[in-house]
């Protein structure tokens, strides 16, 4: 009977091991190829040692009159009237760049298109581009008379005279917090987009008009980047030096491609921008420092993709808010987004089942595509 039980008791034990041994497998597998987010992890259970970040903004804190010299440009092209007399539920800054005067146009015909969201969703929108200076002289003057024309014409643009480079995110990200302030405090939600992104916006305002109705306040969403360490690699693109940055992660933060704030977290984070560092040239973990500083943490929205991009399908369409890395498709993928076969589809038990096994397919097979997570497929 003893031996019996003790058999019994290791058997049981084995097995406990196994699945641990299994599960583990499986987990590892994931997260270095489904996610790979191994970097990440890693940070993250640093992070957790770690106190919380305090210390940062406090390091980072300047004289005001310090910090209004990162913010210290002239406007060439402002529209302080956009938002007036008007109850705007979005002000949604694309961060664009002179010379792209094309991924604007594509903006303003499918997805930034003002009117069409009026007579469909009947609320306002304010879709304005941030822009700079060109940072080559010789184009400059040529570049400055066409973004007159197309800014006659079209009335959203919003230029500083500072040099329009990857380098200087962080001046632009103040322009957009600054000009928020000034011209459009009363706007409900403020998002910051790059001008490569497609945004499903009428996803995005079914669910901002939800996210209203409940009141809430701190509402900070995006992908999450959650304990990401910063780049030592001096030949990247997002290195940053011990000097700028000596701590080894970084505060949660929404990647720059496309985020969404509450009015009054763009009211904080623009307080806590009047006495930061603004040095630090990456200008979503900037604005996350910013948050920080105020005590505001960002939450997680499965189908904003961050730096990814969205399968093509119609179960996507229906849920999906921003899938980034999109230049010559703009025109088919909001056609296709905004049919109403999409609805169809994905209605009804059948639909939704349907879409459920689709999305696995699409998201939780193992593969190299940077794109929703797997749990967005159970959504
Ligand atoms: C995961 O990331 C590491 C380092 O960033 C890279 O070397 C590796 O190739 C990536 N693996 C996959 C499966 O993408
Ligand atoms: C900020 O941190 C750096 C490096 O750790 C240190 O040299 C500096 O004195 C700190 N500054 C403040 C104001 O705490
Ligand atoms: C925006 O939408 C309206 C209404 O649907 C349409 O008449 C107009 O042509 C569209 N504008 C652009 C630039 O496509
Ligand atoms: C940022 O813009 C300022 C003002 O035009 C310019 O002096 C500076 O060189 C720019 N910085 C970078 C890194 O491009
Ligand atoms: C801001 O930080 C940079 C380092 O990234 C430093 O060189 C600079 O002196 C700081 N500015 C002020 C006003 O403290």
């Amino acid at each position: 009977m003893l031996v019996n039980f003790c058999r019994f008791r290791k058997c049981q034990i084995r097995q406990l091991m196994m699945t641990c041994f299994v599960l583990s497998a499986v987990m590892i597998y994931w997260e270095s190829f489904g996610n790979n987010l191994s970097n990440h992890v890693k940070s993250y259970s640093l992070r957790h040692l770690l106190s919380p970040f305090d210390f940062i903004s406090a390091n980072l804190t300047i004289s005001r009159g310090e910090a209004r010299k990162f913010s210290d440009y002239n406007y060439l092209i402002n529209h302080e009237r956009k938002c007036t007399n008007r109850d705007v539920l979005l002000l949604l800054f694309v961060k664009s760049s002179p010379e792209n005067f094309e991924r604007r146009q594509a903006i303003r015909s499918t997805w930034g298109n003002e009117t069409y969201i009026e007579r469909t969703l009947g609320v306002t929108v304010r879709v304005v581009f941030a822009l700079g200076l060109h940072p080559q002289p010789s184009q400059r003057k040529k570049l400055q008379q066409e973004l007159l024309r197309e800014d006659e014409k079209y009335n959203d643009l919003i230029q500083q005279n500072f040099l329009d480079t990857f380098h200087n995110l962080t001046i632009k990200l103040l322009l957009q917090l600054g000009w928020t302030h000034a011209y459009c405090p009363h706007a409900r939600f403020l998002m910051s987009a790059d001008d490569d992104i497609f945004i499903h916006l009428p996803n995005l305002i079914r669910y901002l008009r939800e996210v209203d109705r409940s009141g809430v306040k701190d509402f900070w969403v995006g992908k999450v980047h959650r304990g990401a360490p910063p780049i030592r690699k001096k030949d990247s693109k997002y290195y940053v030096s011990e000097d700028m940055y000596p701590w080894s992660v970084y505060p949660d933060y929404t990647p720059g491609a496309g985020y969404v704030v509450s009015k009054d977290v763009a009211s904080r984070v623009y307080q806590a921008s009047l006495t930061l560092n603004a040095s630090l040239y990456i200008d979503d973990v900037f604005m996350g420092i910013c948050a920080n500083a105020m005590g505001i943490s960002p939450q997680e929205h499965a189908f904003f993709s961050g730096e990814g991009r969205a399968p093509y399908h119609l179960c996507i369409y229906n849920q999906m808010m921003t899938s980034h890395g999109h230049v010559k498709d703009f025109h088919e993928l909001w056609r296709q987004a905004t049919d109403p076969e999409v609805q169809r589809v994905s209605s009804g038990l059948l639909g939704r089942l349907y879409c459920t096994v689709a999305k696995v397919r699409l998201l939780c097979v193992p593969h190299f595509l940077n794109t929703y997570p797997c749990k967005a497929a159970f959504l």
